[in-house]
C-alpha cells in the first residue's frame, strides 16, 4: 500500500470543517481591510527564490524542492512573498493605483526534517501590501494579523517586533557583530559558526539555548538604526500602543529571510513547544526594486495554518450542521425518494440517503452517525397518503407531514 510522503498530511473530512472556518474567517477579515485575493503558481523559477530570500539562507541552501528539466530549474514555492512580487511586476499591478493590497491562501513546500508543527507541505494564509513606506501600513498589517487571531478564537499569543533598519543599518549591525564575535565563536553551535561567515545576523535568532545566552551579550540593540529608521520604528510602536496591541520589542529578532528591512515581527504561542511561531512577517522595501521594479515600500506576513490549528481551542467550535436524511422502505418509495432528495437540494436544504440498502434500524444508525438533524421516513403507507414521516433528531419527536408542505416544514 502506498503511504503519503513524510512531512505531508492528508486533511481528512473531520478536519476540513476547521480549515474551511479558518479560510472563511480570514477572507471575511481581509475584505474588511480591503485586501484582494491573488493566486500564483506553486512552481516558480528557482532563481527567483535564490535572488530574493538570499543565497545563504537555510531555505535556499537546504530546503527547496527543485525540479530540473532540460533547460531550467524550477522550485516548489517555499513561501509566497517572492512569487507575489514577481506577479505584481509581471502583471503591472502597480498601474492599478500605485498601492495594492493582496492576500493569499495556499500550500508552500520546504524540504525540512519533519516534526510536530514542521511539515514539508504546509499552508500559508498571508498578505502583501505593496507600494507604501508609511509607518501607518506597518501598524495596519500587524493589527490585521492580530485581528485574524481574534477571529480564529486564538488567545495567549505573543507579538514580538523589531526593526532591522535600512540596508545600511543592517550592514552596520553585521559589522558590529563581526567585531564582537571572534572570541565567542568557539562556544557557538556549528550552524552559527557557519552563519558567522556568510549571514552573521542570523546568529541573533538561533534557537539553540547556548547560542541564545551568548547572543544576549552581543551588541544587538537599536544603536545601529539611522535617524529615519529609528523614528519609523518609534511611530510603529506608538501606533500599536494606540490600538492597545500588546507587543514585546526583541532586538534579537532578525527572521530567516534576507529581504526584510525595518519592521519585522513574529507571533508565537507558548502551547506549541519548539515550533512555536504561528506567523511572521515584516517590511521588504528593497524587494520590488531588486526584482526589476521601481523603488517601493512593502510589508506583509503569513500564518502557518497547520500551526494555528495546533493551538488548543482554536476554532474547535464547528458551525451547527443541518442535514436531512431520507430513509425509504420499498421500491416505490425508493424511486419517489430520488425526486424528494432533488427537491430538497434545489431548495438549498442539505440532504442525503442510504445507498447500501440498510434495514430501517441500520439506516437510522447511519443517519445518526452522519449528524442528521431531521430523518424523513417514506414507506408505502406514507406514499399512498402523499405524506412523509419527519423525525426531529434533537427532540426525538416524529410527525407526518404532507409531501406538499415538506420543504416549508423543514425550512422553519
Ligand atoms: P516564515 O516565517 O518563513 O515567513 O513563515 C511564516 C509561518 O509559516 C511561520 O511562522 C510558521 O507558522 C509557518 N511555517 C513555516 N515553515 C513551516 C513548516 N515547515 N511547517 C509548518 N509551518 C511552517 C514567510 O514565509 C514570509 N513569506 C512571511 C512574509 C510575508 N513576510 C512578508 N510577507
Amino acid at each position: 500500500m502506498f503511504k503519503r510522503i513524510p512531512g505531508t498530511k492528508d486533511i481528512l473530512p473531520e478536519e476540513t470543517s476547521s480549515w474551511q472556518t479558518v479560510e472563511a474567517t480570514a477572507r471575511r477579515i481581509f475584505s474588511l481591510y480591503n485586501y484582494q485575493e491573488i493566486r500564483t503558481p506553486v512552481m516558480e523559477e528557482a532563481s527567483l527564490f535564490n535572488r530574493t530570500l538570499g543565497a545563504t539562507t537555510e531555505i535556499v541552501q537546504k530546503q527547496m524542492f527543485l525540479i530540473h528539466n532540460q533547460e531550467d530549474t524550477y522550485a516548489l514555492r517555499p513561501e509566497g512573498t517572492a512569487s507575489i512580487v514577481r506577479s505584481y511586476l509581471e502583471n503591472n499591478l502597480e498601474k492599478a493605483g500605485g498601492f495594492t493590497k493582496l492576500y493569499y491562501i495556499g500550500p508552500m513546500f520546504r524540504l525540512e526534517r519533519p516534526q510536530k508543527g514542521r511539515l514539508r507541505q504546509f499552508h500559508h494564509i498571508g498578505v502583501e501590501a505593496i507600494g507604501s513606506t508609511l509607518a501607518s501600513l506597518d501598524i495596519e498589517v500587524i493589527s490585521l494579523a492580530e485581528q485574524l487571531l481574534k477571529g480564529f478564537g486564538i488567545t495567549g499569543y505573543q507579538i514580538k517586533i523589531n526593526s532591522l533598519g535600512c540596508q545600511k543599518d543592517k550592514q552596520a549591525l553585521s559589522a558590529a557583530l563581526k567585531k564582537s564575535l571572534p572570541e565567542k565563536l568557539p562556544q557557538l553551535c556549528a550552524d552559527c559558526q557557519r552563519r558567522a561567515k556568510n549571514n552573521v545576523l542570523r546568529i541573533l535568532d538561533c534557537k539553540n539555548e547556548d547560542c541564545q545566552k551568548i547572543v544576549k551579550t552581543l551588541e544587538a540593540g537599536h544603536t545601529h538604526l539611522c535617524p529615519d529608521c529609528r523614528s519609523h520604528f518609534e511611530e510603529v510602536k506608538r501606533g500599536l500602543n494606540d490600538l492597545n496591541i500588546s507587543f514585546q520589542v526583541v532586538p534579537q529578532l532578525v527572521r530567516g529571510l534576507d529581504y526584510y528591512n525595518r519592521t519585522v515581527f513574529e507571533i508565537t504561542h507558548s502551547d506549541l513547544g519548539s515550533q512555536d511561531a504561528i506567523g511572521a512577517g515584516g517590511r521588504y522595501n528593497d524587494l520590488v526594486r531588486e526584482l526589476g521594479g521601481p523603488e517601493l515600500g512593502a510589508m506583509g506576513f503569513a500564518f502557518g495554518v497547520e500551526r494555528l490549528l495546533l493551538v488548543p481551542n482554536a476554532l474547535k467550535q464547528n458551525p451547527p450542521k443541518k442535514l436531512v436524511y431520507l430513509i425509504t422502505l420499498g421500491e416505490a418509495a425508493k424511486s419517489a425518494g430520488i425526486k424528494i432528495l432533488n427537491q430538497l437540494r434545489n431548495a438549498e436544504i442539505p440532504a442525503d440517503t442510504d445507498y447500501l440498502n440498510k434495514s430501517l434500524k441500520g439506516a437510522m444508525r447511519a443517519a445518526n452517525d452522519a449528524g442528521a438533524t431531521f430523518v424523513l421516513i417514506l414507506g408505502d403507507d406514507e406514499l399512498k397518503k402523499h405524506a412523509i414521516s419527519v423525525k426531529d433528531m434533537a427532540s426525538s419527536t416524529q410527525k407526518e407531514v404532507s409531501l406538499q408542505n415538506l420543504i416549508q416544514e423543514l425550512k422553519c
